[in-house]
């Protein structure tokens, strides 16, 4: 794997590399490696020729100060878990690399509603920084796929989003969320759980597969009750426990067999916030 810390060298070398008509699939991520990421290098290596990685923790998109500061680092360990993947080349820039002029000039994308609800609601400015890093390492890298995990549903429909706004003609291959065996999605943020914090964690995934499993029910709000009362009694501070339209997030009052639906969750345990979502069909 060639390691590039500057966006010249890594440029030249991706555009030199493209010869021949080689797709480029491109796996961004913030670090702190774990499976979910190790299974998108896994996709990106079947569905093109080279894969290209970057790692760089964006404090643009963090709104909480105190979650940048303490967002986990191990750059070592993603190294070596992204040459053992199979990872072709990796961008590892730093924050001057990437925002050279700053941020003030930088363009800003308007999501619209889909940064009103959920997640744009929960955390103002998220997505905003999410858009300005996604389309400063497009630019970048110019891969012909990327690679994202559903288990950031909502900002997977921004960066689509994003793409559309672009007139990119890069696909976005949206892959599952890998789970632990309780079902807890895999996050770089799980490495912060206590013990007993990790022990209660599963909760948010039964919570989803019990949203799922009753939609036969039709009543979507008890089944809210009985989420928000458990997950309450076992220690967690609920943001939203939400039913919404998979295609434009539209929040559902209740189950529609018409439309194609999300259950989504976001919730903390301690300082930790933890999100997960599940397709009801
Ligand atoms: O999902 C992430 O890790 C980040 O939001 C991303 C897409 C790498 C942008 O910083």
């Amino acid at each position: 794997m060639v390691i590039f810390k500057k966006v010249a060298y890594i440029q030249q070398y991706i555009s030199a590399q493209r010869v021949g008509g080689r797709q480029v699939g491109f796996v961004p991520t913030m670090g702190a490696l774990h499976d979910g990421h190790i299974s998108l290098v896994g996709q990106a290596k079947q569905a093109a020729d080279m894969v290209v990685s970057s790692i760089f923790v964006n404090p643009t998109q963090f709104n909480d100060k105190a979650d940048f500061e303490k967002y986990p680092i191990s750059v070592e360990a993603d190294v070596a878990m992204l040459i053992d993947a199979g990872c072709d080349v990796l961008l590892l820039p730093s924050v001057d690399e990437m925002y050279p002029n700053g941020t003030a000039d930088m363009p800003v994308f308007d999501f619209g509603y889909l940064d009103t609800v959920l997640e744009g609601a929960k955390r103002p400015g998220h997505f905003k920084g999410v858009g300005q890093i996604v389309a400063r390492l497009l630019d970048i890298v110019k891969p012909d796929k990327l690679f994202m995990g559903q288990k950031d549903y909502q900002q997977c429909m921004v960066v689509k989003n994003l793409l559309q706004q672009l007139g990119s003609n890069t696909d976005m291959i949206i892959c599952p969320t890998q789970r632990e065996p309780d079902g807890l999605a895999m996050s770089s943020r799980n490495r912060r759980l206590t013990t007993p914090q990790r022990a209660l964690a599963g909760v948010i995934y039964q919570c989803l597969v019990s949203i799922k499993t009753k939609q036969t029910e039709g009543n979507f709000a008890l089944v809210h009750k009985e989420c928000a009362d458990l997950m309450a009694a076992k220690g967690f501070e609920v943001e939203y426990i939400s039913l919404a339209d998979a295609d434009d997030l539209t929040i559902l009052d209740n189950y529609n067999a018409n439309r194609p639906m999300v259950a989504l969750i976001a919730a903390k345990l301690g300082d930790i916030r933890l999100i997960d979502n599940m397709l009801l069909q």
